[in-house]
């Protein structure tokens, strides 16, 4: 890629024969990438028919909007010089009067280019895009206009720097990265159960216990036991820190939101200070795995005086609208056990502990809009009432959000299923662990922050939307980068872009992951691995079906040998059992190999219908996925093969279409109790004759292992049937004391053999 040749020679020096490669890029190579290299998409792009006569840009910028950022950006291109006079510019920077701040026109002519703008932000995304398109389409570049505006106002990415704490250095490589694809709000998640991480010199406990744990929990929460690493951990943010951040961030016109959590996620602020809980007597300690902890702040005044002298020392640091309350998974149990909290109550008339919950969060509303900030706060606020000028971040689905905007707030939507990249985004047994979930980038890209069921005299409350980076399972930046820089690009469209088209982004986004690989980065590119649909369940043989990248072909190989596909728009049927591995490559990339076992039974061949379908996102390819042939993954339950039902049985008929012979049926379970994820309660196996009058066969409660996936059998059937009815019992209500106590279990099912 010639740019990248290009771009290592920073400085002022240009290699004569670099201008070979780059003139070499053709006006038809432009019109592949209609949007010409730019992520987020621009509104709306004007191609003229010529090329422009420039081969470098001389930029001059005003001392008025100059700032180190924007010098950084004329500085990633030794193709644009600053200058320091008006008249030796190639770039001319126009300020208009307009109601838009985000929006800019940039036009390029043949010999010169002008920049419409109405705010600095403006012309920092003007010279954005500019750079982007150097970078991409090199020179000379076409003769064009773009008239580009955000379609959401709020464009946001959070970070969890209490799971694991990051460097200032880090953060500013984050906003740098947030910078260059134009999001505008940094959520900055600075206190937890695992860690306090800002400086609050009111309290300086918080610095000597709370922002310290004495170790962590080692691989994934769901591995049993668990085991712990030894190294005591930690770290914090001085106020000399965070000033710098937020410099660095106002310079790149992000906007940063702290958020202090309450009153959930409190335990490292109780280890500090026991005399917030509701029982001051406990030992508290900075908690060392992950989850939700029962000890929450208690709603005495001793915490609502410390959470005024934190929030104002926060306010005195951060220059933002917004404090973000948290509010989120706050356990009521000790609230319930407490006859202070009983009597307050009482007293205050509230109908229950919920209502306690938005007396506690209205009351630092109140003080937070007395110092002139508003608050933010997860969608959990929503519960016993709102408070009355919150934003609301809709975290668990959208529900939360389309009834905050039915109240009239503002919100913004963060719905697990699309933002959060501590989420698997490839099926690909290499990926390091992380939390759960798939959310690939494709997902990301087509998410719509605006709810189709929400109506549009609703929509002006949804103010955009937030990918969110929590990091359990993050240690480094290096995996920060691998989480989200991928995944972002594609928020980024889908928070800027009105117009979205998957294949151009990926024409654009392979050019971006390669400048961000020859920066260092380590960014996901999952762009060429195969991603089968395994059709099976319908009474045909099991079959696979796939989108390939333009230009490139499916490889597939057997028992050692290798076959060529040679229409990969046509079905693959799946004749044999054993292990088939999958890829595709074109002239220059070769996607990661996919290897299938195939293990066809009774059962692959069968009609299955599921009679509920499983809960989104964990719908697989339907019914189908349970008699595919394939296994699912034994250490995670995200991937297409598992499917999840929650608070509900599975129940499913099976027709062999004739009679046939039954011995044994072999099942797969999901177990991961910390994530709601339960083995189920008992098995059984019903049959008939014509579909209708069921007799029962077998049934089984003998279900239960050590690891993550239990595997059941129910064998010496020895029966001849046509219809097979399984009733998978899902667990029940999820026990106190547990994560997720009280909600209904999630029951995960993965190949139901059939012999
Ligand atoms: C959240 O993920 N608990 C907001």
């Amino acid at each position: 890629m010639v740019y990248f040749l290009f771009y290592r020679y920073r400085g002022l020096f240009i290699f004569p024969w670099l201008f070979i490669f780059l003139v070499t890029v053709s006006h038809s190579q432009l019109k592949t990438d209609p949007n010409l290299g730019i992520i987020p998409a621009p509104y709306e792009i004007r191609l003229g028919k010529e090329m422009s006569n420039m081969y470098e840009l001389s930029v001059f910028l005003d001392e008025k909007y100059a700032n180190p950022f924007l010098d950084s950006l004329i500085g990633l291109m030794p193709s644009l010089i600053k200058v320091f006079t008006r008249d030796s510019s190639d770039v001319f920077i126009h300020f208009e009067q307009s109601e838009l701040k985000d929006a800019y026109r940039l036009v390029i002519d043949t010999d010169r280019i002008d920049i419409e703008v109405s705010s600095t932000e403006g012309l920092q995304y003007a010279l954005v895009s500019l750079v982007q398109m150097i970078q991409h389409t090199g020179f000379p570049l076409p003769v064009v206009e773009i008239n580009d505006r955000p379609r959401f106002i709020y464009r946001g990415m959070h970070l969890d720097v209490c799971r694991h704490f990051f460097s200032v250095e880090e953060i500013k490589k984050h906003l740098d990265y947030m910078a260059f694809y134009k999001y505008n709000h940094f959520h900055w998640h600075l206190t937890e159960d695992q860690g306090w991480r800002i400086e609050i010199k009111k309290y300086p406990r918080l610095q000597e216990v709370a922002a310290f744990r004495k170790e962590t929990l080692s691989g994934h929460y769901n591995d049993v036991p668990h085991t712990f690493d030894g190294q005591r951990y930690g770290g914090y943010y001085t106020h000399e820190d965070i000033r710098e951040i937020v410099a660095y961030a106002s310079q790149r016109h992000i906007s940063i939101i702290p958020e202090i959590e309450m009153p959930g996620h409190s335990l490292a602020a109780l280890a500090a200070y026991p005399e917030l809980s509701c029982d001051p007597d406990k030992n508290y300690e900075v908690a060392t795995k992950w989850g939700v902890f029962a000890d929450v702040y208690c709603p005495t005044e001793a915490t609502f005086t410390f959470l005024e002298g934190v929030i104002d020392e926060v306010i005195a640091l951060f220059p933002g609208p917004y404090i973000h309350i948290g509010g989120d998974e706050c356990p009521k149990e000790a609230w319930k056990n407490s006859p202070f909290c009983q009597e307050l109550i009482q007293r205050e008339g509230l109908k229950d502990e919920n209502e306690l919950q938005s007396y506690f969060i209205s009351r630092m509303e109140k003080y937070i809009n007395s110092r002139g900030k508003k608050i933010m706060g997860w969608d959990e606020i929503l519960e016993g009432g709102l408070a009355p000028h919150a934003t609301v971040m809709s975290w668990r689905g959208v529900k939360g959000g389309i009834e905050a905007a039915l109240l009239g707030h503002d919100v913004i939507m963060t719905p697990g299923s699309h933002c959060y990249f501590d989420h698997y985004q490839s099926e690909s047994p290499s990926e390091p662990v992380a939390i759960g979930g798939l959310t690939t980038l494709e997902k990301v890209y087509h998410w719509n922050p605006v709810p189709e069921s929400l109506d549009s005299a609703y929509h002006k409350y949804i103010l955009g939307g937030q990918a969110n980076i929590w990091t359990e399972y993050i240690r480094t930046y290096a995996h920060v980068e691998y989480m989200s820089y991928a995944r972002g690009m594609a928020m980024a469209e889908a928070l800027w872009s009105g117009n979205k088209n998957y294949t151009d982004f990926l024409t654009r986004f392979i050019r971006h992951c390669e400048y961000w690989e020859n920066k260092g980065a380590q960014v996901a590119f999952h762009v060429f691995d195969l991603k089968p649909r395994i059709i099976a369940g319908n009474g045909l043989p099991v079959t696979l079906e796939w989108e390939t990248q333009p230009d490139a072909d499916i490889y597939f190989s057997y028992h050692n040998q290798e076959f060529q596909l040679l229409d990969a728009s046509l079905p693959f049927s799946v004749e044999k059992s054993g292990t088939f591995t999958f890829f595709q490559r074109s002239e220059d990339r070769e996607g990661r190999h996919l290897s299938l076992n195939f293990d066809l039974h009774k059962g692959t061949q069968a009609q299955v219908t599921l009679v509920h379908p499983p809960t989104s996102p964990y719908i697989g390819q339907g019914a189908g996925s349970l008699v595919n042939g394939v296994h699912g993954s034994d250490h995670k339950y995200g991937g297409s093969e598992w499917l999840g039902f929650s608070g509900q049985n599975c129940e499913l008929q099976m027709d062999f279409r004739e009679k046939t012979y039954l011995n044994e049926i072999l099942f797969r379970f999901y177990k991961g109790e910390g994530q709601w994820i339960y083995l189920p309660e008992k098995v059984e196996l019903w049959v008939s004759e014509d579909g209708k009058d069921f007799e029962k066969l077998a049934e089984t409660y003998d279900i239960g292992t050590n690891e993550k996936v239990a595997t059941v059998s129910i064998s010496y059937l020895n029966t001849h049937t046509r219809y097979l009815k399984i009733l998978i019992h899902n667990f029940g209500e999820i026990p106190l004391g547990r994560q997720g106590a009280g909600h209904g279990a999630w029951l995960f099912v993965d190949e139901i053999v059939v012999r």
